[in-house]
């Protein structure tokens, strides 16, 4: 796991030290010198937005991808809005409706709403924690124009079985995956962000892809929708400056952003392997206690942005490991239909599994440049924890 000719910081061997919970810094050794080069020629080519960097980042991200088109934007919030916009505008008002599941970031659902459609919130799986196939079934109706799924921490939901129950149906609705922290995760050899009509990731500086600020994309197959998305991202313009077929925005990606992500792309296979050898040595070392992990589909690969556990002694397990200065976080405590914003005084029993995953789940450190006494620190620790 660790590499010196990547990480400044030394092998933590102190029982003592802390442990972050992630720590990006790591692996700035081996990008950073790099990037910075990049952004010094950015500035000096004057061409900020619209430029060279961007087309050739969505080039390299498509295929990376294995899909026709990766349009770049600002973020994944944006990504989301900009395909939702494009698909809910085809729909008449009373059949927007767009069925995600309750345990992910705001974001998701915040972008149906403002895209003018209705989130149907449907309960999650209780062992893989991505959006149920059975909980789509029972939501979908002739009002559903979407279906977002997220592959929840990096691990892949089960896109294919979602399809399924929507052509089984006889449903046109749309799949679009929320693929925000799922970058280079896999799902019976096809990529995240390939597995549906379209997909949607973030580059926001915590995820497994990074940029120096925020920054997203869409990636599709559809050339229509490709097109449509780049004109929304751009004020509406298709033909021409100053020709407006459609009521935009503004949400490109700029220059230095995709500069940098251009070079950190190369070796996130690399970071990626880190990740997945952190999240082995855990899982070994927990087989034993009762702890539950995500379960990772047959013929899938996480990408762990996250490593979380499940115990109903959450909080005694996150008590114990601040006191040991190891970090650790609750990723998601309120699920989103509970949020006053969506509803939630009106949620009652709907999504059980996402309440009861939101008050057992906690993320443990798992991260690229993660040295090896550190894994060792909080299996160790994790394990004395729950001995008691
Ligand atoms: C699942 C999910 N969807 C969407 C987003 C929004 O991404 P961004 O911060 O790039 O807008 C995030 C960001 O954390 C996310 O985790």
């Amino acid at each position: 796991m660790s590499d010196s000719s990547t990480s400044p910081v030394p092998p933590t061997t102190s029982a003592a030290d802390p442990v972050p919970l992630m720590d990006p810094q790591r692996v700035y050794p081996s990008w950073g010198p790099d990037a910075e080069r990049a952004v010094v020629d950015v500035l000096r080519s004057h061409c900020y937005v619209k430029g060279p960097q961007v087309a050739a980042f969505e080039e390299a991200f498509a295929q990376h991808t294995g899909v026709a088109h990766a349009v770049a934007v600002d973020s994944c919030t944006d990504a989301l809005f900009l395909v939702l916009r494009a698909v809910l505008s085809r729909r008449p008002p009373e059949q927007r409706e767009v069925i995600l599941p309750p345990f992910t970031f705001v974001a998701t659902a915040s972008a149906v709403v403002n895209a003018g459609g209705v989130p149907v919130f449907a309960d999650i799986d209780p062992d893989t924690w991505n959006l149920a196939p059975s909980a789509v079934a029972a939501n979908l109706s002739e009002r559903t124009a979407a279906v977002v799924p997220v592959h929840i921490f990096g691990s892949p939901a089960d896109v294919p079985a979602i399809r399924r129950v929507l052509c089984d149906a006889g449903s046109d609705a749309f799949v679009l995956e929320d693929a925000a922290q799922a970058i280079a995760a896999t799902l019976e050899g096809r990529r995240a962000g390939a597995l549906a009509d379209a997909g949607t990731f973030s580059f926001y500086p915590s995820k497994n892809l990074a940029a120096v600020g925020d920054g997203g994309v869409v990636t599709t197959d559809d050339d229509i929708l490709a097109a449509r998305v780049r004109a929304l991202r751009d004020h509406g313009q298709t033909r021409k400056m100053y020709d407006h077929e459609d009521v935009g925005t503004n949400s490109r990606m700029d220059e230095i952003q995709a500069a940098v992500l251009r070079l950190k792309l190369e070796q996130l296979d690399a970071w990626t392997h880190q990740r997945r050898a952190v999240a082995a040595r855990y899982d070994a070392a927990f087989a034993d206690l009762p702890l539950a992990g995500q379960r990772v589909l047959p013929d899938a690969e996480s990408v762990y942005h996250l490593y979380s556990v499940r115990t109903p002694e959450r909080d005694a397990l996150r008590a114990g490991l601040q006191e040991a200065r190891i970090g650790c976080g609750v990723y998601y405590p309120v699920p989103l239909h509970r949020q006053t914003c969506f509803g939630g005084d009106d949620a009652a029993e709907s999504c059980p599994e996402a309440d009861a995953l939101s008050a057992e789940v906690l993320a443990l450190p798992c991260f690229p440049g993660m040295v090896d006494a550190e894994v060792e620190r909080v299996t160790a620790v994790v394990r004395s924890l729950l001995a008691e």
